[in-house]
């Protein structure tokens, strides 16, 4: 399908490149286009980069009742050749299909999502912001438009990209200190028949109490466990995982309470070039707990887009009971794993092929 286009005059555009003096931070800055494509008469039609701004939408746009919408995060980066790489962007595009599943929303074909956000860098490619670490957000989404009061599916439909210029997660020196985790048996994120495997934004409303509960806490996040609080799930909007002492790296099974990050799925593929076996199994709470006690495991963290890799320095129970890893440092493994993983996505390390993409310049001028 062609993408029409209709930018800003260039006198309303960026027309030098961004750079930035302090750090932008993350998620707060737009670029000056969006990309648009809707779902009607089932098909999904109309694809056109637009000016960034507000949607017109009905008040009983299916949406803002039911919260039939879902979305994507990733993330560009800039290589030493001065040119704009994606990092693995059909992953995202199956999960946004498999997301689409769960909450009954069409699929959109995969080359099609990658070509629209390609499409969308090529035009605001200025916005890229020229600093260390910093990298394009790009926040794909699709939600309900019909104007309409039953439950049921939508029969209308908006895919949106929009991408954010965010700056270094951590300083260049690498991984930040370790963060403390609620171990909470009071919420849940997810239950098995649920939408937990899914990116729905409802599962991110529903997580904010908890998230709320972890900071009364001190912790920076909530460890959610499975429904009988038995099992490690994952973390609010990461991967949970653990080292043992052999190095072997351990990520929960993939269940269908448990969003398949990208980020896993990539350390489980990198495996050997990590120089560690990676595997996932059923974590169950209380050994994992031993096993920190006893010294077996000897680092924790969380694996997702926005920091890579996040180290966990302890979990707190809600009893008030602190159970720190190792001596509560980052560990050797956590940050060869971030070395690793940065360096290929800012092309300073080969990755495997197919992962990193340049975004060709194609997009009218002017
Ligand atoms: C609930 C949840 N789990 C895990 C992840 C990590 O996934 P990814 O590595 O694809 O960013 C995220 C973030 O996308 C998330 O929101």
């Amino acid at each position: 399908m062609e993408i029409k286009y209709n930018l800003k005059p260039a006198s309303e555009r960026r027309t030098e490149q961004f750079k930035p003096e302090g750090n932008v931070g993350f998620g707060k800055l737009r670029t000056d286009h969006m990309f648009l494509m809707d779902y009607r008469d089932g098909e999904w039609v109309d694809p056109r980069i637009v000016p960034y701004g507000p949607f017109e939408m009905a008040p009983g746009a299916m949406t803002l009742h039911y919260g039939q919408s879902i979305f994507e995060g990733a993330k560009a980066f800039k290589h030493d050749d001065g040119e704009i790489y994606t990092f693995r962007l059909n992953k995202n595009a199956q999960r946004m299909n498999r997301s689409a599943d769960i909450v009954c929303i069409p699929n959109i074909d995969e080359q099609l999502q990658v070509d629209a956000i390609n499409a969308l860098i090529d035009v605001d490619r200025l916005w890229f912001p020229e600093q260390d670490g910093a990298c394009l957000y790009i926040r794909p989404f699709i939600f309900a438009t019909e104007d309409r009061l039953s439950v049921s599916p939508s029969e209308q439909y908006t895919f949106c990209v929009m991408l954010s210029p965010s700056g270094a997660y951590y300083s260049a020196d690498g991984v930040n200190e370790g963060i403390r985790l609620l171990i909470s048996t009071e919420f849940h994120r997810a239950v098995s028949g649920g939408t937990g495997a899914s990116k729905a934004a409802g599962n991110y409303a529903a997580s904010l109490r908890a998230g709320k509960a972890a900071a009364e806490y001190g912790a920076a996040q909530v460890l959610y466990l499975d429904s009988t609080n038995t099992q490690i799930e994952e973390v609010g909007a990461m991967n949970h995982f653990h080292i043992l002492k052999d190095g072997t790296v351990i990520i929960p099974e993939f269940t269908d309470t448990i969003l398949k990050s990208i980020t896993s799925q990539s350390i489980m593929e990198l495996g050997e070039q990590l120089g560690c076996e990676v595997r996932q199994e059923t974590v169950m709470l209380d050994k994992f707990i031993a096993d920190i006690e006893a010294g077996e495991i000897v680092e924790a963290g969380g694996f997702g887009t926005a920091a890579v890799v996040s180290p966990v320095s302890s979990y707190i129970f809600e009893d008030g009971r602190i159970v720190t890893v190792g001596d509560g440092s980052v560990g050797p493994r956590i940050k060869r794993i971030y070395q690793v993983y940065t360096d290929m996505q800012k092309g300073l390390m080969a990755a495997p092929e197919g992962w990193v993409q340049k975004v060709e310049r194609v997009a009218p001028q002017g």
